[in-house]
């Protein structure tokens, strides 16, 4: 049994005075934790602030965190920085740090050993470009990218890593990847952690789709066997959107 989770994934929106009201607002409805766990990923700025409404369910997440603890890295933020504030989940290796911020897949792989290292969990984005779905790469892609993000990690770490398939088109474009090539990459995905790994520790595993859900398409997409929850950009942004995909997972 995996418990899903429905994430919002903010990146660069919102003033503290609506991220406030989105988590009041919120709080009060996100449904018991054996059902679904909520998560929303703030600029690092809110943080803070958003930390203090956390609330039993629902949890603040940090869209990008530094693998050293402390230095000369101008502009980053340090996973202690993080943990002290008393974040819960903290997001790596998402398409848009990858393609604008040289996020490589040695850093992510070096980001997700620092987290766990202070016990964040770790959400870790994975997926390919429209050049390489067109090219039947997406299986070679996401192997790729999964395998070299896990390099060092134990069976025990395993369970308590949460992947996310988006692939990088469907992302912000309102093309959704159909609920059937969704589940099929989410599978794969799982099957490479059972070659890395084993059949047990790869069922535990939760695996996110994103990309453009919504309303429309969240039920389907919850609906299937290997996909255990939605990292949400657009869709994320007005609580009762949110309120309603959190139901959407929870009824799937
Ligand atoms: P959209 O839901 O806006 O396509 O964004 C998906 C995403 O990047 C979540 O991390």
């Amino acid at each position: 049994m995996r418990i899903p989770i429905m994430a919002g994934n903010w990146k660069m929106n919102k003033t503290r005075d609506k991220a406030l009201d989105f988590v009041y607002e919120v709080n009060r409805e996100v449904p018991d934790l054996t059902d679904v766990e909520t998560a929303i990923f703030a600029q690092d700025v809110h943080l803070r602030c958003l930390v203090k409404r956390q609330g039993e369910n629902l949890k603040i997440g940090a869209q990008n965190v530094h693998y050293e603890d402390s230095g000369a890295f101008t502009g980053e933020t340090s996973p202690i920085a993080l943990k002290e504030l008393g974040v819960h989940y903290v997001l790596i290796g998402h398409s848009e740090r990858r393609s604008y911020y040289n996020e490589t897949d040695e850093s992510v792989n070096k980001k997700l050993h620092s987290a766990l290292k202070y016990k964040l969990v770790p959400i870790v984005c994975v997926g390919e470009v429209l050049e390489a779905r067109e090219q039947n790469k997406t299986l070679e892609v996401v192997e790729r990218q999964t395998t070299k993000a896990l390099e060092g990690i134990t069976a025990e770490q395993m369970p308590g890593i949460v992947m996310a398939y988006e692939p990088v088109w469907a992302i912000g474009t309102g093309k959704t990847a159909t609920a059937e090539m969704a589940n099929e990459t989410c599978k794969d995905i799982r099957g490479v952690i059972e070659k890395l790994y084993s059949k047990e520790i790869a069922e535990k595993v939760r695996i996110q789709y994103g990309g453009s859900v919504n309303a429309k398409n969240v039920k389907e997409l919850m609906g299937m066997e290997h996909i255990d929850g939605a990292l949400v950009g657009g869709a994320s942004l007005d609580p009762t959107s949110f309120i309603e995909l959190v139901n959407a997972v929870k009824e799937a």
